[in-house]
């Protein structure tokens, strides 16, 4: 997603935002083919196993990056044109999509993931919501769950009425976060699609 990537409906609401419109017309700036290179740099150091849930997953490379080595992949996106792309690339491994708000999910979603990746959900939602956002990975996840991010510090709009992506300072991320999650580790991702190096910010935190 990149500066004025997401227009909005109403410019007086954050949340107007019609994502299965952009999907349809296929003005998905955001979607680089390939999943984000702070993952895939994870995943060459740490192994995430068992069950992963990645809120907001478009056409779902990062799902099948996670899959090539997790049990269980689930992406959700609210757009049945994200999931419908996602669902026709071929199979790596145990990996599923569901049509979904990641905001209200079906009570079968709460509780019981080892790990939540986030990439580009968080900067697409309205920042009104943002609690309600860290309320949601907290009951996706087990207890010691972990939540794994690369946030979006600075996309390089001027105001928030462009719409999203809507930046976060790293204070802002210990405010919302700091209730329910342990900081476990934060850097600065080596490599970012290009355009994005040096705006990014990667967080692991462990779900108390
Ligand atoms: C900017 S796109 C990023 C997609 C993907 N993460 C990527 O990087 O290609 C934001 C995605 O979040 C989805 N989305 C927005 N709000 C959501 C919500 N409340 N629940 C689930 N998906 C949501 C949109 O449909 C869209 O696919």
């Amino acid at each position: 997603m990149e500066p004025g990537g997401g227009e909005l409906l109403d410019p007086e609401n954050p949340m107007s935002t019609d994502w299965e419109d952009r999907y349809q017309r296929g003005e998905t700036p955001w979607d680089k083919g390939a999943p984000s290179p702070g993952l895939v740099d994870f995943l060459a150091r740490h192994p995430v196993t068992g069950r992963v849930l990645v809120p907001g997953c478009g056409f779902g490379h990062d799902v099948r990056a996670l899959a090539a080595s997790a049990g269980e992949v689930v992406g959700m996106d609210l757009a049945p044109s994200a999931v419908q792309g996602a669902e026709s690339f071929p199979k790596v491994g145990g990996e599923r999509y569901v049509l979904g708000d990641f905001l209200n999910p079906d009570p079968g979603f709460c509780g019981d993931f080892d790990w939540v990746w986030e990439h580009t959900c968080f900067c697409a939602i309205s920042p009104s919501v943002r609690q309600a956002y860290a309320r949601a990975v907290a009951s996706a996840l087990r207890p010691g769950g972990e939540f794994l991010a690369v946030f979006y510090l600075d996309p390089g709009n001027s105001s928030p009425d462009e719409g999203p992506p809507f930046g976060v300072d790293k204070e802002e991320l210990d405010a919302i976060f700091a209730a329910d999650f342990e900081l476990l580790e934060e850097w600065l991702p080596l490599r970012a699609y290009p355009g994005r190096e040096g705006r990014e910010w990667m967080r692991r935190m462990r779900r108390r």
